[in-house]
C-alpha cells in the first residue's frame, strides 16, 4: 500500500520538525525520553524507524547510542543528516517500516514512533512488528507508539475544532473505526492514520511474536489544557508537576485512553536483556 497522504501533509503541510521542540510537544518529548531510557540498555545501537527529522535520535546520540535513522520520506532523511550527520555514530536512509532496510538480529533496540499510527491496514501495521522483531537482536527492545483512539475527541475540545461539523464527522469516524481521514486537507487536523484502541497496541505485538513489557499513557491529562504549555518554558518549576502528573497515571488501565500518545514496550523472545531497576 502507498501512502501519498503522508507525503503530502509532511511535505508540504506541515512541518515535523519543530513539532517536539515548542508547545506541549515538549511533554510528549519528555516522557517518550524517560520510557525510552528505562528499557535501553546503556549503550545500544537504535533503529529509529519513522525518525523523521532526527528529534529523538538527537538525544540518543547525546546519551551514547548508535543510531540508524529510517524514514520514509527523503525531506525527512536529508533534514536529520543536515543536522546530525556530522556525528561519527549517526547514519540515515530513506526505508519504509515495513521492508526494512538492515539485516537481521542487527540492532539492540528498536524505535517505532510514527510508523504504526500511519498505517491504517492491520496487516501492514503486523509486517512493522515483524519487521522490528527481525532486525532486533534476542532479548532485545521495541519500543512502539501510537494515537489513542480518542484523541481526536479529545483535541476537538481542546482547540474547538469539534464546533465545526466537518470535524465532528472526522471524530464519529475515528471513534467507530480508528481509521482517521481528514478529506478537508486543514493540516491542523492531521492526515490519514490509524487510532488505536489501548488493548491493540500490545496485541499486536503479540500478534508479532514479541513479549510485551508494559503499555503506558504518554501525556496523561495535561496535553489537552493548551495553556499549560508554559510550563515547559526554561526554568520554570511546573515543568515536574505537570510531568509527575503524566507520571501517575501511566498505568492506570482506566485511563490509558485519555493519553494523546500510547507507548508499548516489547521484547524478542530469547535472552534475558537489559532492565533498569525503575523499569
Ligand atoms: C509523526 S512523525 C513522528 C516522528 C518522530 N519519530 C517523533 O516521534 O516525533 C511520523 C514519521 O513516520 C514516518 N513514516 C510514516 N510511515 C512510515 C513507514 N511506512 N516507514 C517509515 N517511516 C514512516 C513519516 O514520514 C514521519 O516522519
Amino acid at each position: 500500500m502507498e501512502q501519498p497522504a503522508i507525503h503530502q501533509h509532511y511535505d508540504t503541510a506541515y512541518d515535523e520538525d519543530t513539532r517536539l521542540r515548542e508547545g506541549l510537544g515538549r511533554l510528549e518529548l519528555a516522557r517518550v525520553q524517560e520510557i525510552a531510557r528505562r528499557h535501553l540498555p546503556p549503550v545500544a545501537r537504535v533503529l529509529d524507524v519513522g525518525g523523521a527529522t532526527g528529534v529523538h535520535a538527537e538525544w540518543l546520540l547525546d546519551d551514547g547510542h548508535t543510531v540508524h535513522l529510517v524514514d520514509l520520506l527523503p525531506g525527512h532523511v536529508e533534514r536529520a543528516e543536515t543536522r546530525l550527520g556530522g556525528h561519527e555514530r549517526f547514519t540515515a536512509s530513506v526505508g519504509d517500516a515495513r521492508a526494512l532496510p538492515v539485516g537481521d538480529a542487527s540492532v539492540d533496540a528498536v524505535l517505532l514512533l510514527g510508523p504504526l499510527y500511519h498505517l491504517t491496514d492491520p496487516a501492514d501495521r503486523l509486517a512493522v512488528w515483524r519487521e522490528a522483531l527481525r532486525v532486533v537482536v534476542p532479548g532485545g527492545v521495541v519500543i512502539a507508539m501510537a494515537i489513542n483512539r480518542f484523541a481526536s475527541l479529545f483535541d476537538g475540545l481542546a482547540q474547538s475544532y469539534l464546533f465545526d461539523p466537518a470535524f465532528r464527522a472526522i471524530v464519529a469516524q475515528d471513534l467507530a473505526t480508528g481509521v482517521h481521514e481528514n478529506p478537508t486537507g486543514d493540516p491542523r487536523w492531521f492526515t490519514t492514520a490509524y487510532f488505536h484502541r489501548p488493548e491493540e497496541l500490545p496485541a499486536e505485538a503479540t500478534e508479532a511474536g514479541l513479549v510485551v513489557r508494559e503499555t503506558v499513557g504518554v501525556e496523561g491529562l495535561a496535553h489537552w489544557i493548551k495553556p499549560l504549555a508554559s510550563a515547559f518554558d526554561d526554568g520554570d518549576a511546573r515543568r515536574d508537576v505537570v510531568l509527575d502528573a503524566a507520571r501517575v497515571v501511566e498505568r492506570e488501565p482506566s485511563l490509558l485512553g485519555l493519553s494523546s500518545h500510547l507507548v508499548t514496550v516489547a521484547t524478542r523472545p530469547g535472552i534475558e536483556s537489559f532492565r533498569s531497576p525503575s523499569a
